[in-house]
């Protein structure tokens, strides 16, 4: 059970897992050095719980405290109250979902373990928009995919912006983070996925000509927002796949292209 503490002071030692949330350099670097990632809302905290994190600290209002009964009832962990005004000086911002949990990090599957179970997998190469990250992991959860592997320079799918865009997916989601670019798409094709990458280049092969959900493995790869996928993760990949545009458009936002790649790849 929960040990709730009351807390007046904003400068509090006690409140450091949650300080400067909004300060997205200090945090990236802070979270994975310390081994935490921060869950916001009722129904991301209670995944995160649900999920195995194990709960370092809660960051509450008074009236969510009911509300977050059962999650405090189940933790060993300090529940700090403060009111609205005093948490948005610990934080920097109006907490408008009520309660913050610090949340331990688990260790990561290595790319292996996730690949001997998967069929589909995403694989994204420096997608560093945590905005981007979320919808793509939500989209994945979805839609079914069984994995997603991340490019040594992704962004942290456990920053708090990736896990609220996400709604909880980056939970759900197994992921696993290659060590080397494009090296580490060796061992995929050698488990046996084809390699699709992602491009809305005219002259890649049109979507539905792949037939990507007859495939018996596939992995699907995706680029960042403005440089797209390199040339070297191209060359690495079995096909290139566009999927059509209209009205001269010149590209999705990834998470879109993540959600017609996906509904293609997993349709029966
Ligand atoms: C905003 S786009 C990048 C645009 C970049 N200028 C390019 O040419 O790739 C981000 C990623 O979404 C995917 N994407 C976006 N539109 C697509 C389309 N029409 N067909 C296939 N993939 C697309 C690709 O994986 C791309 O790398």
């Amino acid at each position: 059970m929960a040990d709730i503490i009351p807390v007046d002071d904003p400068a509090d030692p006690r409140l450091s897992d949650f300080t400067d949330l909004t300060d997205v350099e200090l945090r990236r670097r802070r979270e994975p050095a310390e081994g935490l990632f921060v869950a916001e809302g009722e129904k991301v905290i209670r995944r995160a719980a649900q999920a195995g994190y194990p709960m370092r600290s809660m960051l509450l209002s008074e009236k969510w405290l009911p509300v977050m009964r059962d999650v405090l009832d189940q933790v060993r962990a300090p529940a700090y109250v403060m009111s609205p005004e005093a948490a948005e000086q610990v934080t920097g911002y109006h907490v408008h979902r009520g309660a913050l949990a610090s949340m331990g990090r688990t260790p990561l599957p290595e790319p292996g373990a996730l690949l001997a179970t998967a069929r589909r997998v995403v694989i994204m190469e420096a997608v560093n928009d945590h905005t981007n990250i979320g919808a793509v992991f939500r989209s994945a959860a979805a839609l079914g995919m069984d994995g997603v592997l991340l490019s040594p320079s992704c962004a942290d799918p456990l920053y708090r912006r990736s896990v609220k865009v996400s709604m909880g997916a980056v939970f759900s989601v197994p992921y696993a983070r290659l060590g080397t670019w494009p090296g580490g798409l060796k061992p995929v094709r050698e488990a046996g996925f084809r390699l699709l990458a992602f491009t809305p280049d005219e002259d890649a092969v049109p979507l539905d000509d792949i037939g990507a959900h007859r495939l018996p493995r596939v992995a699907l790869l995706l680029g960042a927002e403005g440089d797209g996928l390199s040339a070297r993760a191209m060359r690495a990949a079995d096909d290139r796949v566009r999927i059509p545009m209209a009205h001269g458009v010149d590209s999705l936002n990834v998470g879109a292209a993540a959600a017609v790649a996906f509904y293609a790849a997993t349709r029966t």
